[in-house]
């Protein structure tokens, strides 16, 4: 059942389209994407800590690569995973940063009660303001976002094989992708309201609070209906961390459609590779805490049937923090029949419009 509730946030009050329960109901979930933005908390920490898809796969490349050698875990987060894990398999020493304060100090507590914390250093602030000496042989940073790029990982990364890491070092994850496929956003919520679950609401508040006035923000689908895909999946975004690391890039790819219907924008989600040769994990049709994302194009749903290909740009700049990227998407509908739809998206990491799509005037209707 939908209802409305109010949000508070430097001086504006918002009205959000709210559906209370959706996860209990076992249906698709709408969140604003959060991994981008300063605001963990425990609840958000506990979702990765039980990922298992996503955890056996670091553990793997860590067992693989850790033994003997300096490690270097980036964002290490309140239970410091990545480096405990990593002494714990036979890392000669390891660095651990985390910039949030309060999971840094939840952090040191953990630190404290860990049997081998001599051989770890935990330091607070951003990785690419942060000196140590010396430089790690290995590199995890799990800072890898729904859309692959979206929580910086490629600024970081690149400052980190440039000043963190030794010559040769490796970094963990291998690569990360961005697939992305048309869709109707309704579709993806069958028989049920497009609405933002009650339990995101405070990450909502935080977002907008962190920045101080209201945005876009990217749209999280949980548990989206697989049948919803109208076209096949085609990459759209490439992280290589041990290879060419772009922070800026565009692709333009032509997404052939499969099954007919209607669309109105696009649906992404991630493909992730620890170490080289394993099978990726795939946000769409594993179990694990990243979810899709869901970008509108179209103002209005547009009916297609297969034959028809929606040729799709794709890019990625820095902000202007530096480290996180924008995006902005342009497409062309071809139908069959000879027509053209144009349709865009500019998806900033922080700021830019309020409201722009009808989505986000029926997710924040006015009085
Ligand atoms: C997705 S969480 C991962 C937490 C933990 N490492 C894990 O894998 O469960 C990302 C963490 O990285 C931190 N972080 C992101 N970028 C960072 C940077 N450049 N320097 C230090 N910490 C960073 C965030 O504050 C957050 O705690």
């Amino acid at each position: 059942m939908l209802n409305i509730q109010e949000i508070k946030t430097h001086g504006h009050t918002l009205r959000v389209c709210v559906d209370p329960e959706p996860e209990r109901e076992g249906r698709s979930a709408l969140w604003p994407s959060v991994g981008e933005y300063p605001i963990y908390d425990p609840f958000l920490y506990t979702t990765m800590t039980t990922d298992d898809e996503r955890n056996e796969r670091f553990r793997a490349a860590l067992s693989q690569l850790a033994p003997g050698r300096r490690i270097l875990d980036i964002g290490t987060g309140q239970d410091l995973l990545w480096v405990r894990e990593g002494v714990q398999v036979g890392a000669r020493h390891g660095v651990a940063i985390e910039v949030i304060e309060d999971a840094f100090h939840k952090a040191a507590a953990n630190l404290s009660a860990f049997d081998l914390q001599d051989r770890i250093t935990l330091l607070l602030g951003e990785s690419t303001n942060v000196q140590f000496a010396p430089r790690a042989d290995v590199c995890v940073a799990e800072i890898i976002g729904s859309l692959a790029g979206a929580e910086g990982a490629a600024a970081v990364l690149a400052d980190a094989r440039n000043r963190h890491l030794e010559p040769g070092g490796v970094v963990v994850p291998h690569r990360a992708v961005t697939q992305a496929a048309a869709v109707r956003l309704s579709d993806l919520f069958p028989e049920q309201p497009v609405a933002f679950a009650e339990a995101s609401l405070p990450y909502l508040q935080s977002i907008f609070d962190w920045h101080g006035t209201p945005f876009d923000v990217r749209l999280r689908v949980e548990s989206p209906s697989a049948s919803a895909l109208l076209s096949e999946g085609a990459s759209v975004e490439v992280l290589d961390f041990n290879g060419e690391l772009r922070t800026d890039q565009r692709t333009t790819t032509r997404l052939a459609i499969t099954r007919p219907g209607y669309i109105d924008g696009v649906l992404t989600w991630l493909n992730l590779w620890c170490l080289p040769d394993e099978e990726p994990l795939d946000a769409l049709c594993m179990k694990t805490n990243w979810a899709t994302i869901y970008l509108p194009l179209f103002e209005c749903p547009v009916p297609v049937v297969p034959g028809d290909v929606l040729e799709l740009t794709f890019a990625a700049s820095l902000s202007d923090d530096g480290v996180h990227p924008d995006y902005q998407l342009t497409a062309t509908l071809h139908t069959a029949d000879g027509q053209e739809h144009h349709g865009s998206l500019a998806s900033p990491h922080h700021g830019g419009a309020f409201r722009a799509h009808p989505i986000y005037r029926s997710l924040f209707p006015t009085g």
